[in-house]
Formats: C-alpha cells, sequence, structure tokens
C-alpha cells in the first residue's frame, strides 16, 4: 500500500505535539487510515533550536516541503495569514489536502481556501481552529447538516475564561489576574488577542460561517475584550446569582417579513449561576448549540493546550488520509447563502 505523505508546517506546542503522536502511534494510525502515515519534513523558523525530532526532518523552506510529489496532506500550524494562506492555497492547488488550526486566516478567507479546496477536489479540514480538542465544527457541518442552527453561543477564550474565574474565585482584579494568568502559562507575553477578544471574535466568524452556511468574517464580528471587566464587577454579579463570562454568540435573526440576518457578537456577558456554561471555569471551554429539530446541544472540554489541540488535527489528519486511500471527500461549501449580517442594535 502506498504511505500517506504529510508535511507539518510549524512546531509550537501543537506541532511538536502532532509529531510525537504521530510517530507513537504508527501502528494504529496504519489501520485506521488502511496505509501507513509519514512524516516527510517539519517547517521550522529557527533550524538550530533543539527539538525532540530528527535533524534530517527539519526544514526552514516550508514552500519546497509543500510541493513535494510524495507529499498528500500539509497540516498547516503556523498561525497568522501570511505566509500561511499562500502556502495552503499552493496546497490545495497541487491536490494536496489541508488541516489547518489556523483561526485568524481561517477567520477572513474561508471562502477562498473552500473554493481552492473545493476546486481541486481534496480536503480542507479545521476542526482545530475552534475550541481545541472539543468537536464542534465536524457537528455542525456534518452532523447538524440537515437542522436548521437558531444558535451558538460560548466560551472559545481560554485565557479570558481562566482570567474571570480567578477573578471571581478571589476576588483579585484585572491586572493583578493577568499576570498571574502570565506568570502561569494562560496568557501571553502580548495578551491583547485574547484579552481583547479578537480571538474569540475569529473562532465566532467561523462558528457563524459554519453553522448558518453563509460567509462571516472576524470584522462582521461586534467585539468587546475583558479589559475593563473589574473586581466589583464579578462581585454585582454574583448579588444578581450571575457571573461574567466572556462569550462568543452567533445568531440567525428573523424579521416579520421572514427575512433572516446574522448576528456574531463577543462581550463579557452577565449569566445566571443556573446556566450551564456558569459552570464552566478555569481555562475550559464549552460551546452551546440550538437548533430546529435537535434542540439544545452542549459540547465541553480543553479548548488549548498543545495534546488537546493535537488531537483535533489528527482526527482531521486521519479523515484525510482515509478519504485519499480509500477516495471520497469530507464537507465542504463553496457554495453558501449570502445572509446579510444584523446591525448589533438590533439584537
Ligand atoms: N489563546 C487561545 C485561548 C488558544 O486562550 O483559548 C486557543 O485557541
Amino acid at each position: 500500500v502506498r504511505p500517506i505523505g504529510v508535511a507539518v508546517l510549524g512546531m509550537g506546542n501543537v506541532g511538536a505535539e502532532v509529531v510525537r503522536i504521530i510517530t507513537e502511534n504508527a501502528g494504529d494510525l496504519r489501520s485506521r487510515v488502511g496505509a501507513p502515515v509519514e512524516i516527510r519534513g517539519v517547517a521550522v523558523r529557527d533550524l538550530n533550536r533543539p527539538r525532540k525530532i530528527g535533524q534530517d526532518l527539519l526544514t526552514d523552506d516550508p514552500a519546497a516541503l509543500v510541493a513535494r510529489d510524495d507529499v498528500d496532506i500539509v497540516v498547516e500550524l503556523m498561525g497568522g495569514i501570511d505566509p500561511a494562506r499562500a502556502l495552503i492555497r499552493s496546497a490545495l492547488e497541487s491536490g494536496k489536502s489541508v488541516v489547518t488550526a489556523n483561526k485568524a486566516l481561517l477567520a477572513e478567507y474561508t471562502g477562498e481556501l473552500a473554493t481552492a479546496a473545493a476546486d481541486a477536489k481534496v480536503d480542507l479540514y479545521f476542526e482545530a481552529a475552534v475550541a481545541g480538542a472539543i468537536p464542534v465544527v465536524r457537528p455542525l457541518m456534518q452532523s447538524l447538516a440537515g437542522d436548521t442552527v437558531e444558535r451558538v453561543a460560548g466560551i472559545v477564550n481560554g485565557t479570558t475564561n481562566f482570567i474571570l474565574s480567578a477573578m471571581d474565585e478571589t476576588g483579585a482584579d484585572y491586572a493583578d489576574t493577568l499576570a498571574e494568568a502570565g506568570r502561569l502559562g494562560y496568557a501571553e507575553a502580548d495578551p491583547t488577542a485574547d484579552v481583547e477578544g479578537y480571538d474569540a471574535a475569529a473562532k465566532a466568524a467561523i462558528l457563524a460561517s459554519i453553522a448558518f452556511h453563509t460567509r462571516v468574517t472576524a470584522a462582521d464580528v461586534h467585539r468587546e475584550g475583558i479589559s475593563s471587566v473589574t473586581s466589583a464587577d464579578l462581585v454585582a454579579a454574583k448579588k444578581f446569582d450571575c457571573t461574567i463570562k466572556l462569550l462568543s454568540i452567533c445568531e440567525r435573526v428573523r424579521d416579520e417579513h421572514g427575512g433572516q440576518r446574522i448576528s456574531a457578537r463577543v462581550y463579557p456577558a452577565l449569566i445566571p449561576l443556573t446556566h450551564p456554561l456558569a459552570t464552566v471555569n478555569g481555562a475550559f471551554n464549552a460551546v452551546v448549540v440550538e437548533a430546529e429539530n435537535a434542540g439544545r446541544l452542549m459540547f465541553y472540554g480543553q479548548g488549548a493546550g498543545g495534546s488537546p489541540t493535537a488531537s483535533a488535527v489528527l482526527g482531521d489528519m486521519v479523515m484525510a488520509a482515509r478519504n485519499r486511500v480509500h477516495g471520497g471527500r469530507g464537507p465542504l461549501e463553496s457554495t453558501y447563502a449570502s445572509l446579510p449580517i444584523a446591525p448589533i442594535d438590533d439584537v
């Protein structure tokens, strides 16, 4: 049987776990896929940094790695728009399947990349881009493909949930809690993307696009972060049996004439302690989906971190590899309804 060749772009926390699991679980992966899965190379920025991987697999030329004839699947874990966008496009256009966790890229270019994948008749999968290990992209795209989703609401940023949970628990103020989150490795050196809601807004754009079969970009998402939430706000919330969570809410908004629009918004919301999302603490994520026929569904688990995110990446990789071996292609919408965005004042 011809092996499936995999190129990994990026070797941060997630990339390193992906490489480790592919190497350690080679036997299981082979039987699940129906062919051996072999890493052809791992593209890194700095070749001199010590890594737990044979030097012969490392390269600092991702474009050459992607172009290799013996690469069937490109796993993109570099993040950011450039050069990830061009590398993914060139992979898709040369008939390779792509697995990516790149929420910032998808929040802008899902339409472009889905069209390139559809034209080339290959897979483009991105379960790991939203809520790490939690299966939410595939349920929306596959399990609920015959239903009408009305609302997707959840906690999709672990850093801010960690900070708000800790402020609630300890009574400490925002600045001290952010500093502590940084010391514990939950917040990055530059926490802006997390605390100002950009990360959650990118994920909301992806969720809204797949839930409502339309295209929503990060710029369409109304966004407020948590940097102005104070410990006094949390104390006040408690008095009303509520807490504060940074929620990403995507809704189908219907008007009395049968018209439909989409609202996507991220903001620190007051939620009753009896609501299931109020019990999601620490760096955990949770997403509640409401669909016309399925009713309410809730997804909960680890939304970040090397191993949990690698789990989602590998699920996608196995699906793409199976399709290369057995034929077939995963769900992908290159044609979609274009629903207008509802202004924030209308919802
Ligand atoms: N910074 C993100 C978070 C990582 O805190 O959830 C996962 O996308």
